[in-house]
């Protein structure tokens, strides 16, 4: 098992920690991009006010909501959609290394992660929602931003180049590792988009 990482019950009978929960919402689509590429499908992150790619979620208090209502209470102010996420979604929860930036110091925090697919129709509501009616739009959130799911320019662009960003917490991580999990991209590719990333950064 890789470090910090621990089941959902151990991490809520720990009364040092604080949590987090987020989400990996994405759905199957038809859509090509230049009518070649199959786009695959649709994965939402999120540009956040530091200027760093996440998923939609945040802070929950277990004292006060299980981390599932915790998670959709976040999606509602985030996203401006109420979509309800089941212990059933859960993928993960690992304490974030002390060596990992984080914007909220102190305490342990254990970081919960949730993968759930919808359908193309939802997404595309959310999209909407997020920029029309969420509360934290321009706050918290900057904007919803779809996966580049495809390797351009001999692998050099496209995934690769998203890769390159800069993420909060282990998002990056995450993400590859629900690609892989999910099988939403050969895991070639993945890799080759992972190799060039690299290359990329710093
Ligand atoms: P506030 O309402 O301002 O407290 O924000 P929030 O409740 O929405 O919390 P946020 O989404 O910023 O998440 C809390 C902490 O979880 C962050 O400070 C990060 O350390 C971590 N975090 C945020 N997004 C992600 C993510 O996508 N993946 C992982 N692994 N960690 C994240
Ligand atoms: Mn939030
Ligand atoms: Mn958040
Ligand atoms: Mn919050
Ligand atoms: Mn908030
Ligand atoms: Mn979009």
């Amino acid at each position: 098992m890789a470090s910090g990482q621990m089941s959902r019950a151990e991490a809520l009978a720990r009364s040092d920690c604080r949590h987090a929960c987020h989400v990996m919402l994405y759905s199957d689509t038809k859509s090509r991009l230049f009518g070649r590429n199959s786009m695959r499908h649709i994965i939402l992150m999120q540009m956040r006010f530091d200027g760093l790619l996440g998923f939609p979620g945040g802070m929950v208090n277990p004292q006060t909501e299980t981390l599932e209502e915790g998670l959709s209470r976040e999606l509602l102010e985030e996203l401006g959609v109420a979509i309800s996420v089941s212990v059933d979604d859960h993928v993960e929860s690992r304490i974030l290394p002390p060596s990992f930036p984080s914007s909220s110091s102190g305490s342990n925090l254990v970081l919960h992660f949730y993968v759930k697919k919808i359908e193309e129709d939802k997404i595309k509501e959310v999209e909407r929602a997020a920029v029309c009616t969420a509360k934290d739009h321009g706050q918290e959130v900057l904007g919803m931003v779809r996966v580049p799911l495809y390797l351009l320019k001999r692998g050099a662009g496209g995934l690769s180049c998203f890769l390159s960003q800069s993420f909060i917490g282990n998002a990056r991580l995450q993400l590859v590792s629900a690609l892989l999990r999910l099988n939403l991209l050969a895991p070639r590719d993945v890799h080759r988009a992972l190799t060039h990333s690299l290359r990329m950064q710093r």
